[in-house]
Protein backbone atom coordinates (compact mmCIF):
# COMPACT_ATOMS: atom_id res chain seq x y z
CA UNK A 1 0.00 0.00 0.00
CA UNK A 2 1.52 3.24 -0.93
CA UNK A 3 1.63 6.53 1.79
CA UNK A 4 -1.25 7.94 -0.28
CA UNK A 5 -3.75 5.16 0.42
CA UNK A 6 -2.66 4.51 3.94
CA UNK A 7 -4.03 7.91 4.60
CA UNK A 8 -7.18 7.25 2.53
CA UNK A 9 -7.60 4.30 5.09
CA UNK A 10 -7.44 6.41 8.21
CA UNK A 11 -9.52 9.12 6.41
CA UNK A 12 -12.22 6.70 5.45
CA UNK A 13 -13.10 5.70 9.08
CA UNK A 14 -13.50 9.54 10.15
CA UNK A 15 -17.13 10.73 11.00
CA UNK A 16 -18.13 13.34 13.16
CA UNK A 17 -19.95 9.93 15.27
CA UNK A 18 -16.87 7.51 14.92
CA UNK A 19 -15.22 7.16 18.01
CA UNK A 20 -11.23 8.25 17.72
CA UNK A 21 -9.09 8.40 20.59
CA UNK A 22 -5.67 9.75 19.87
CA UNK A 23 -2.38 9.27 21.71
CA UNK A 24 0.19 11.62 21.69
CA UNK A 25 3.84 12.04 23.05
CA UNK A 26 6.49 14.86 22.70
CA UNK A 27 6.82 14.32 18.75
CA UNK A 28 3.68 16.22 18.19
CA UNK A 29 5.21 19.42 19.27
CA UNK A 30 8.94 18.98 17.70
CA UNK A 31 7.43 21.26 15.04
CA UNK A 32 6.94 23.77 18.15
CA UNK A 33 10.48 23.64 18.39
CA UNK A 34 10.19 21.83 21.87
CA UNK A 35 13.21 18.87 22.18
CA UNK A 36 11.76 15.16 22.22
CA UNK A 37 13.46 13.11 25.12
CA UNK A 38 14.90 10.14 23.11
CA UNK A 39 16.63 10.27 19.84
CA UNK A 40 19.39 11.45 18.55
CA UNK A 41 18.87 15.08 19.72
CA UNK A 42 16.41 14.67 22.94
CA UNK A 43 16.13 15.75 26.33
CA UNK A 44 17.70 12.75 27.65
CA UNK A 45 20.98 12.87 25.33
CA UNK A 46 22.04 15.98 27.48
CA UNK A 47 20.48 15.63 31.20
CA UNK A 48 19.92 12.35 33.02
CA UNK A 49 16.63 11.92 34.13
CA UNK A 50 17.47 10.58 37.16
CA UNK A 51 19.06 13.90 38.17
CA UNK A 52 15.47 16.33 36.83
CA UNK A 53 12.60 14.06 37.04
CA UNK A 54 12.41 11.84 40.07
CA UNK A 55 11.11 12.39 43.49
CA UNK A 56 14.63 11.72 44.73
CA UNK A 57 16.52 13.98 42.60
CA UNK A 58 14.21 16.83 43.81
CA UNK A 59 14.61 16.15 47.43
CA UNK A 60 18.20 16.23 46.55
CA UNK A 61 18.41 19.36 44.63
CA UNK A 62 14.99 21.28 44.11
CA UNK A 63 16.95 24.08 43.34
CA UNK A 64 18.58 22.16 40.15
CA UNK A 65 15.61 20.68 39.39
CA UNK A 66 13.17 23.70 39.50
CA UNK A 67 16.14 25.58 37.05
CA UNK A 68 15.42 22.55 34.33
CA UNK A 69 11.65 23.56 34.73
CA UNK A 70 11.90 27.15 34.47
CA UNK A 71 14.01 26.87 31.28
CA UNK A 72 11.89 24.56 29.84
CA UNK A 73 8.39 26.68 30.73
CA UNK A 74 10.15 29.47 29.24
CA UNK A 75 11.27 27.24 25.91
CA UNK A 76 7.26 26.36 25.77
CA UNK A 77 5.88 29.60 26.52
CA UNK A 78 7.68 31.01 23.27
CA UNK A 79 6.13 28.29 21.22
CA UNK A 80 2.83 28.11 19.35
CA UNK A 81 1.01 25.20 18.36
CA UNK A 82 2.00 23.51 15.13
CA UNK A 83 -0.29 22.01 12.27
CA UNK A 84 -0.58 18.56 14.19
CA UNK A 85 -1.93 20.04 17.11
CA UNK A 86 -4.58 22.18 14.58
CA UNK A 87 -5.77 19.32 12.86
CA UNK A 88 -6.39 17.33 16.37
CA UNK A 89 -8.45 20.19 17.84
CA UNK A 90 -10.15 20.89 15.18
CA UNK A 91 -11.05 16.99 14.65
CA UNK A 92 -11.98 17.06 18.58
CA UNK A 93 -14.38 20.23 17.99
CA UNK A 94 -16.12 17.67 15.01
CA UNK A 95 -16.35 14.70 16.29
CA UNK A 96 -18.42 14.13 19.85
CA UNK A 97 -16.92 11.11 21.36
CA UNK A 98 -13.05 12.60 20.39
CA UNK A 99 -10.72 11.95 23.21
CA UNK A 100 -6.85 12.89 23.32
CA UNK A 101 -4.74 11.46 25.85
CA UNK A 102 -1.13 12.92 25.61
CA UNK A 103 2.10 12.85 27.88
CA UNK A 104 3.02 16.04 27.17
CA UNK A 105 2.69 18.60 29.93
CA UNK A 106 3.75 21.73 27.84
CA UNK A 107 -0.52 22.31 27.18
CA UNK A 108 0.19 23.23 23.41
CA UNK A 109 -2.66 21.22 22.59
CA UNK A 110 -5.46 23.20 24.89
CA UNK A 111 -3.50 26.12 23.53
CA UNK A 112 -4.84 24.74 20.06
CA UNK A 113 -8.07 24.82 21.36
CA UNK A 114 -8.36 20.63 22.03
CA UNK A 115 -11.80 19.75 23.95
CA UNK A 116 -11.64 16.19 25.82
CA UNK A 117 -8.01 16.22 26.53
CA UNK A 118 -6.56 13.76 29.29
CA UNK A 119 -2.67 15.24 30.61
CA UNK A 120 -1.55 11.49 31.04
CA UNK A 121 2.01 13.02 33.16
CA UNK A 122 0.37 16.21 34.46
CA UNK A 123 1.31 20.35 33.41
CA UNK A 124 4.04 22.27 33.13
CA UNK A 125 2.13 25.27 34.57
CA UNK A 126 0.69 23.35 37.45
CA UNK A 127 2.48 23.82 40.94
CA UNK A 128 1.37 22.11 43.69
CA UNK A 129 2.34 22.04 47.70
CA UNK A 130 5.82 19.14 48.13
CA UNK A 131 4.12 18.04 51.35
CA UNK A 132 0.48 18.52 50.13
CA UNK A 133 -0.34 20.74 52.43
CA UNK A 134 -4.35 21.62 51.95
CA UNK A 135 -3.91 25.27 51.31
CA UNK A 136 -4.82 26.21 47.44
CA UNK A 137 -6.19 23.12 47.26
CA UNK A 138 -2.57 21.71 47.13
CA UNK A 139 -2.41 22.80 43.58
CA UNK A 140 -2.25 26.12 41.15
CA UNK A 141 -1.48 27.43 38.00
CA UNK A 142 1.30 29.80 37.36
CA UNK A 143 2.16 30.25 33.77
CA UNK A 144 4.67 32.97 34.78
CA UNK A 145 7.86 32.18 32.77
CA UNK A 146 10.27 32.77 34.13
CA UNK A 147 9.43 32.15 37.58
CA UNK A 148 10.64 35.14 39.70
CA UNK A 149 12.25 33.07 42.42
CA UNK A 150 13.41 29.65 42.30
CA UNK A 151 12.87 27.34 44.34
CA UNK A 152 9.46 27.67 44.16
CA UNK A 153 7.58 28.10 47.79
CA UNK A 154 4.27 27.29 48.95
CA UNK A 155 1.88 30.37 49.31
CA UNK A 156 0.28 28.67 52.09
CA UNK A 157 3.24 27.03 54.65
CA UNK A 158 6.12 28.29 52.92
CA UNK A 159 7.47 24.70 52.46
CA UNK A 160 9.21 23.72 48.84
CA UNK A 161 6.57 23.49 45.68
CA UNK A 162 7.30 21.17 43.28
CA UNK A 163 6.28 20.59 39.23
CA UNK A 164 2.63 19.44 38.91
CA UNK A 165 4.39 16.93 36.72
CA UNK A 166 4.94 13.16 36.60
CA UNK A 167 8.34 11.76 37.16
CA UNK A 168 9.59 8.39 37.04
CA UNK A 169 8.92 6.32 39.44
CA UNK A 170 5.19 7.98 40.31
CA UNK A 171 1.72 7.32 39.89
CA UNK A 172 -0.40 8.40 37.76
CA UNK A 173 -3.61 10.00 39.15
CA UNK A 174 -6.23 7.62 39.81
CA UNK A 175 -8.98 10.15 38.08
CA UNK A 176 -6.26 10.38 35.44
CA UNK A 177 -6.16 6.19 34.66
CA UNK A 178 -9.94 6.39 34.63
CA UNK A 179 -10.18 8.78 31.71
CA UNK A 180 -7.71 7.26 29.99
CA UNK A 181 -9.43 3.72 29.89
CA UNK A 182 -12.55 5.29 29.48
CA UNK A 183 -11.24 6.49 26.05
CA UNK A 184 -9.70 2.96 24.88
CA UNK A 185 -13.37 1.74 24.29
CA UNK A 186 -12.91 3.99 20.12
CA UNK A 187 -13.22 2.93 17.02
CA UNK A 188 -10.31 4.18 15.71
CA UNK A 189 -6.62 4.62 18.15
CA UNK A 190 -4.37 6.89 16.38
CA UNK A 191 -0.64 6.61 18.54
CA UNK A 192 1.17 9.68 17.00
CA UNK A 193 5.07 10.91 18.23
CA UNK A 194 5.78 8.98 20.94
CA UNK A 195 8.48 6.55 21.29
CA UNK A 196 5.94 4.19 23.30
CA UNK A 197 8.52 2.91 25.76
CA UNK A 198 7.09 4.40 29.28
CA UNK A 199 4.53 2.80 31.10
CA UNK A 200 1.94 2.92 31.66
CA UNK A 201 1.16 5.10 28.91
CA UNK A 202 3.05 2.38 26.44
CA UNK A 203 0.08 -0.13 27.08
CA UNK A 204 -2.61 2.05 25.95
CA UNK A 205 -2.45 1.71 22.39
CA UNK A 206 -2.35 -2.01 22.83
CA UNK A 207 -5.41 -1.83 25.23
CA UNK A 208 -7.18 0.13 22.72
CA UNK A 209 -6.29 -2.82 20.22
CA UNK A 210 -7.83 -5.27 22.06
CA UNK A 211 -10.81 -3.61 22.93
CA UNK A 212 -11.36 -3.57 19.16
CA UNK A 213 -10.39 -0.31 18.58
CA UNK A 214 -8.52 -0.20 14.99
CA UNK A 215 -4.84 1.30 15.61
CA UNK A 216 -2.74 3.57 13.96
CA UNK A 217 0.51 5.08 14.80
CA UNK A 218 1.88 8.41 13.20
CA UNK A 219 6.36 8.43 13.21
CA UNK A 220 9.25 9.04 11.32
CA UNK A 221 10.47 5.93 13.42
CA UNK A 222 7.46 3.85 13.95
CA UNK A 223 7.87 0.70 15.16
CA UNK A 224 7.51 0.37 19.16
CA UNK A 225 3.59 0.65 19.40
CA UNK A 226 1.82 -2.57 18.29
CA UNK A 227 -0.53 -1.24 15.82
CA UNK A 228 -2.86 -2.30 12.50
CA UNK A 229 -1.05 0.14 10.53
CA UNK A 230 1.98 2.18 10.79
CA UNK A 231 2.36 5.65 9.17
CA UNK A 232 5.94 6.43 8.13
CA UNK A 233 5.84 10.11 8.60
CA UNK A 234 5.78 13.62 10.61
CA UNK A 235 2.59 14.14 12.78
CA UNK A 236 2.75 17.82 11.54
CA UNK A 237 2.26 16.31 7.53
CA UNK A 238 0.35 13.24 7.89
CA UNK A 239 -2.19 14.84 10.20
CA UNK A 240 -3.29 17.57 7.79
CA UNK A 241 -2.80 15.19 4.69
CA UNK A 242 -5.41 13.00 5.88
CA UNK A 243 -7.60 15.94 7.37
CA UNK A 244 -7.50 17.15 3.62
CA UNK A 245 -9.00 14.31 2.28
CA UNK A 246 -11.75 14.81 4.85
CA UNK A 247 -12.98 18.58 2.75
P1 LIG B 1 10.12 10.43 23.18
O1 LIG B 1 11.15 11.51 23.09
O2 LIG B 1 10.48 9.19 23.92
O3 LIG B 1 9.67 10.00 21.73
C1 LIG B 1 9.36 10.95 20.76
C2 LIG B 1 8.86 10.21 19.54
O4 LIG B 1 8.45 11.18 18.61
C3 LIG B 1 9.92 9.33 18.87
O5 LIG B 1 9.34 8.05 18.61
C4 LIG B 1 10.21 10.06 17.55
O6 LIG B 1 10.49 9.16 16.47
C5 LIG B 1 8.89 10.78 17.32
N1 LIG B 1 8.97 12.00 16.52
C6 LIG B 1 9.99 12.88 16.38
N2 LIG B 1 9.63 13.91 15.57
C7 LIG B 1 8.34 13.67 15.20
C8 LIG B 1 7.39 14.37 14.38
N3 LIG B 1 7.71 15.52 13.78
N4 LIG B 1 6.16 13.82 14.24
C9 LIG B 1 5.82 12.65 14.84
N5 LIG B 1 6.67 11.97 15.62
C10 LIG B 1 7.92 12.46 15.81
O7 LIG B 1 8.81 11.12 23.79
P2 LIG B 1 7.56 10.43 24.51
O8 LIG B 1 7.23 9.14 23.88
O9 LIG B 1 6.51 11.47 24.59
O10 LIG B 1 7.87 11.28 30.78
O11 LIG B 1 8.16 10.18 25.94
C11 LIG B 1 7.35 9.60 26.90
C12 LIG B 1 7.72 10.11 28.26
O12 LIG B 1 9.12 9.96 28.49
C13 LIG B 1 7.50 11.60 28.46
O13 LIG B 1 6.17 11.92 28.76
C14 LIG B 1 8.41 11.91 29.60
C15 LIG B 1 9.63 11.18 29.07
O14 LIG B 1 10.62 10.89 29.92
C16 LIG B 1 8.15 11.73 31.99
O15 LIG B 1 8.82 12.74 32.17
C17 LIG B 1 7.53 10.93 33.07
Amino acid sequence: MTLEGDLRLVAARWSSRARWTVLTGAGVSAASGIGTFRGSDGLWKNFRAEDLATPEAFARDPHRVWEWYDWRRQKIAAARPNRAHEVLASWSRRQAAFRLITQNVDGLHERAGTEHVTRFHGSIWDIRCSKRCGGSGSSWVDTRAPLPELPVRCPDCGGLARPGVVWFEEPIDPEVLRQAQEALDCDVCLVVGTSSVVYPAAALALEARQRGAWTVEINPEPGAADVDLAIVGKAEEVLPEIDSILH
